[in-house]
């Protein structure tokens, strides 16, 4: 049973028309045959798709859209921190570790967050707002410790900040809701 719904999952994955046109304008970047060094943009799209995260279905769809062996999708998904291999929530905190942040208490950040919002590196809130995620350096370095979310950089974090920012979250999604 197990089996035959995976199947199904499969044949049901499928890009919109909007989206497919744009993998294919990417595709046609590269010569013939070089259709690999799409991967890394399809795979943001896939991504933004098909709910914020990368299935094993939905890394496969892309291996055959790109005509590639499943693994060599496995292996790029897995390296990224950029990618989500499971569900995330509504908010992503991705708090920088690496030593200028690290120097600049990125760790009291991260234990804050899970004294405030019970989650550690990796989890998500149980109402799927906030997930958790530390990476490495995210290029801002005279701004630690710092996070992206979204597509913003939130710097030079405190506490206070953090508060803010969950509130801000939380006010915003009240809004859409
Ligand atoms: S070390 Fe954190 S942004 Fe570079």
């Amino acid at each position: 049973m197990t089996n035959q719904l995976n199947e199904m999952n499969k044949v049901m994955l499928q890009f919109s028309d909007k989206t497919m046109q744009e993998v294919q304008r990417i595709i046609n970047f590269y010569p013939e045959g070089k259709q690999k060094s799409a991967l890394i943009p399809v795979l943001h799209l896939a991504q933004q798709e098909f709910g914020g995260w990368l299935s094993t279905e939905t890394m496969d769809y892309v291996a055959s859209l790109l005509n590639l062996s499943p693994i060599e999708v496995y292996e790029v998904a897995t390296f990224y921190s950029m990618y989500n291999l499971k569900p995330v929530g509504k908010y992503m905190f991705e708090v920088c570790q690496t030593g200028p942040c690290m120097i600049n208490g990125s760790d009291e950040i991260v234990q804050y967050i899970y004294d405030k919002l019970g989650i550690k590196p990796g989890e998500t809130t149980a109402d799927g707002m906030f997930t958790l995620k530390t990476v490495e350096c995210l290029g801002a370095c005279g701004y630690a410790p710092m996070m992206q979310l979204g597509k913003n950089y939130k710097e030079h974090l405190t506490k206070e900040k953090i508060d803010a920012i969950v509130e801000s979250c939380k006010s915003l999604q009240a809004q859409k809701n």
